[in-house]
């Protein structure tokens, strides 16, 4: 089975000769790992000088129309013509409604980009609950969208810079993605809901990644340990030799 390893960079860092540097640093390990899907996702400005390197790439975040008079925004056509294969959708830090990540969940397939879609909760909840968030998340997307599609459970409370954030155990990750498959089982059937890679993405590092990978995680996406290679790398080795096990 496939792992993914997904690097948000958020706004970091502020030089293209670092985010290179960077990007370097990663690929070589990336390309020694071939059960590990490796995806970085820098800033918008970085994309075009890390295209050469051996990941694949994605964008932070994308608009909801392919073109037109849009100041500031950026299309998933532009990330595609830029060498993105993925896109980050309604990640927590960017607090938009549910009604805009559908139409950029959308908008992203249409152009040939395969979303991340970041579902999660403020605090420790329920299965009820996050099936709830996940149904307004999700509403009216079809099947065939959701199959071109990886999700992520995005506890809030745990992501590093959330004051007062603290380390999701094994348990809560577990309960959380065996909440989000039987939702899917339930809207999209077996065939679609059992083929969607369901990651996590709170605060992962190389000394909690096993918990999460152990609790069913087909991935991560990673905040501030994706801006240290060394760190990074190792979750990459982590994931590879997980992915042989499984
Ligand atoms: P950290 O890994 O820094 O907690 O960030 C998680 C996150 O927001 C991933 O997109």
């Amino acid at each position: 089975m496939k792992m993914f390893c997904i690097g948000n960079w958020k706004m970091n860092p502020t030089t293209a000769k670092e985010a290179f540097r960077l990007g370097e640093n990663i690929a070589e390990k990336a390309s020694s790992c071939p059960q590990v899907i490796t995806v970085l996702c820098p800033p918008f400005p970085f994309l075009a000088h890390l295209s050469s390197l051996s990941f694949a790439l994605g964008g932070q975040d994308c608009f909801l129309e392919q073109k037109g008079a849009y100041t500031g925004e950026v299309s998933p056509l532009m990330l595609k013509d830029q060498g993105c294969k993925y896109v980050i959708l309604g990640h927590s830090e960017r607090g938009e409604s549910d009604e805009v990540v559908q139409k950029k969940i959308r908008a992203a397939v249409r152009s040939g980009l395969t979303p991340v879609i970041c579902i999660g909760e403020e605090k420790p909840s329920s299965p009820k609950f996050l099936h709830k968030r996940l149904h307004s998340r999700l509403q009216d997307i079809p099947a065939t969208v959701l199959l071109k599609s990886l999700l992520v459970y995005e506890p809030v409370w745990a992501i590093s810079t959330t004051k007062g954030g603290k380390p999701a155990t094994q348990e809560a990750v577990a309960l959380a993605i065996s909440a989000f498959r039987d939702f899917l089982v339930k809207e999209a059937g077996e065939r679609v809901g059992f083929a969607i890679p369901i990651l996590y993405g709170g605060s992962v590092d190389k000394k909690n990644i096993n918990i999460f990978l152990k609790a069913g995680a087909q991935g991560v996406l990673v905040g501030g340990a994706s801006l240290k290679s060394k760190e990074f790398t190792a979750l990459i080795a982590e994931m590879e030799l997980h992915a042989q096990t499984v």
